[in-house]
């Protein structure tokens, strides 16, 4: 599929994703989610992908739903359609981890995308929201559901009710998103951690990715033992003896994926 609205580049093992529709602040319309659905089902498929950063621009990681898009549509539009449903399900699905480089504006549905993604690295200039209150709506890409398990009740309730921004110190406090870098390092330090994911064992990785989503849908005794037994599984792989292995004999593992 040929992209007007992301421009995807591939180098060293990394998908680098932009969102690129600079005169909507990359606010997500139909064409864009479908490209970006289908950008990372591809990077999931791709064997020399092993990690995607998922970006916007400087000034804004994505402002949101288009709302122009959705000013007209019927109930009975939205919900024949599932709007939003399809390509969010199609982003979960991805089992390569996705980091989301977050500068400028990420407000309701751009938070959403980047709570979507495994964890978010934010520039100081980072802005996040759950502003759909303002439009006579509420949250429909999990800002109801993500945010709250992300930072709690306290701080989802005043964001999502009072639809005020919070900027990136706040959000790192909260517990939002996993660091902060300054804005002009925010490509740098992201594809550096990008990097390091990049050189594990994808069988680690990719595990590693399941069981913390698995920690939001089971209780804690499921989630231990789900994780015990994939650890467990670890010792059936050629990259647990590779990585002991170099462990012992001080030298750097080379995982094979196997
Ligand atoms: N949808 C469509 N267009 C958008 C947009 C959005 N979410 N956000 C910004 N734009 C457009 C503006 O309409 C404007 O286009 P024009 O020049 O054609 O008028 C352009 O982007 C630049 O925006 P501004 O002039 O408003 O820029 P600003 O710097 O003055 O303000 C802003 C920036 C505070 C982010 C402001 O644009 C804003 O409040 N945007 C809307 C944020 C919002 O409400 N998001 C939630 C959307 S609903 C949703 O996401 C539902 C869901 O959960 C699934």
């Amino acid at each position: 599929m040929a992209y007007e609205t992301i421009i995807v580049e591939i180098e060293d093992h990394i998908a680098l994703v932009k969102l690129n529709r600079p005169d909507a602040l990359n606010a997500l319309n139909a064409q864009l989610l479908t490209e970006l659905a289908d950008a990372m089902t591809a990077a999931q498929a791709n064997d020399k992908v092993r990690c995607i950063v998922l970006t916007g621009s400087e000034k804004a990681f994505a402002a949101g739903a288009d709302i122009k898009m959705m000013s007209e549509k019927s109930y009975t539009e939205v919900f024949t359609e599932d709007l939003f449903g399809g390509e969010t399900a199609e982003i979960g699905r991805v089992r390569k981890p996705i980091i989301a480089a977050v500068s400028g504006y990420a407000l309701g549905g751009g938070c959403e995308l980047a709570m979507l993604c495994d964890f978010i690295i934010a520039s100081d200039t980072a802005k996040f929201g759950q502003p759909e209150v303002n439009l006579g709506v509420m949250a429909g890409i999990g800002g109801t559901q993500r945010l709250t398990r992300a930072i709690g009740k306290a701080k989802a309730m005043d964001m999502n009710l009072t639809g005020r921004f919070m900027d990136a110190e706040e959000a790192e406090r909260a517990g939002l998103v996993s660091r902060i870098v300054p804005a002009k390092k925010l490509m740098e330090e992201t594809m550096a951690a990008a990097a390091k994911i990049a050189e594990k064992s994808m069988i680690s990785v990719s595990a590693i990715k399941e069981a913390v989503n698995r920690s939001f849908e089971v209780p804690l005794a499921e989630g231990l033992l789900f994780e015990r037994r994939l650890f467990h599984s670890m010792f059936a792989t050629e990259d647990q003896k590779e990585g002991m292995a170099a462990f012992v004999e001080k030298r750097t593992p080379q995982f094979r994926d196997r």
